[in-house]
């Protein structure tokens, strides 16, 4: 039942995180389009935009997006209903580190909290430093959706996001 005056019938917190330079911002603009901004005026560093998505049911579900660099990221977790991990799959350590974000989303987020793993620049293909099946173990393990994307070509940014969105509804 959506409220009047309303474009969408459930509303979600998404927050997208990583290391810095993996694309974050790159991904969050491709898939706000031209609702995409930054808040300038933040003291902590907040980049959000919306995405909406219709599902099979004709509802239509809308995504903000939360990318903080900030110290105080406990409030952006809490809400969250969904949290997007970045790495590079060109820079070994941005991958390394995974294993640092989700730690601090098992510390802040809520139990419930959907979590997708995206191994981004998939289309630096020469400089790779990832392979898709040692991410892909690793996902598994720890029983989270896992996808490559290339916000540069837009590959898979929406899938990816999509795919979330699934799980969360
Ligand atoms: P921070 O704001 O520092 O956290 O960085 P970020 O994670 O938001 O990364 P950003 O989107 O600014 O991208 C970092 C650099 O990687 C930029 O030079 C982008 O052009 C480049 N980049 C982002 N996505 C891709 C991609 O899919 N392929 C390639 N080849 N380059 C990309």
């Amino acid at each position: 039942s959506r409220k009047q005056g309303s474009n969408h019938d459930h509303r979600f917190n998404v927050v997208m995180i990583g290391d810095s330079e993996v694309g974050k911002s790159n991904i969050l603009s491709h898939l706000t389009k031209n609702e995409f901004r930054h808040d300038t005026k933040s003291t902590v560093g907040i980049v959000f935009g919306t995405h909406n998505m219709k599902m099979d049911n004709k509802k239509i579900v809308k995504a903000q997006i939360w990318s903080s660099a900030g110290k105080e990221k406990a409030p952006f977790y809490k809400k969250a209903a969904g949290v997007i991990i970045v790495y590079d799959i060109t820079r070994r350590d941005s991958y390394e580190n995974v294993k640092r974000w989700l730690t601090e989303v098992k510390k802040y987020a809520s139990t419930n909290v959907v979590i997708i793993l995206v191994g981004n620049k998939a289309d630096l293909h020469d400089l790779r430093a990832v392979t898709t099946e040692e991410a892909d173990a690793f996902a598994k393990k720890e029983n989270i959706f896992f996808m490559e994307t290339s916000a540069l070509k837009s590959t898979n940014v929406c899938d990816s996001f999509n795919e979330l969105l699934k799980q969360i509804y």
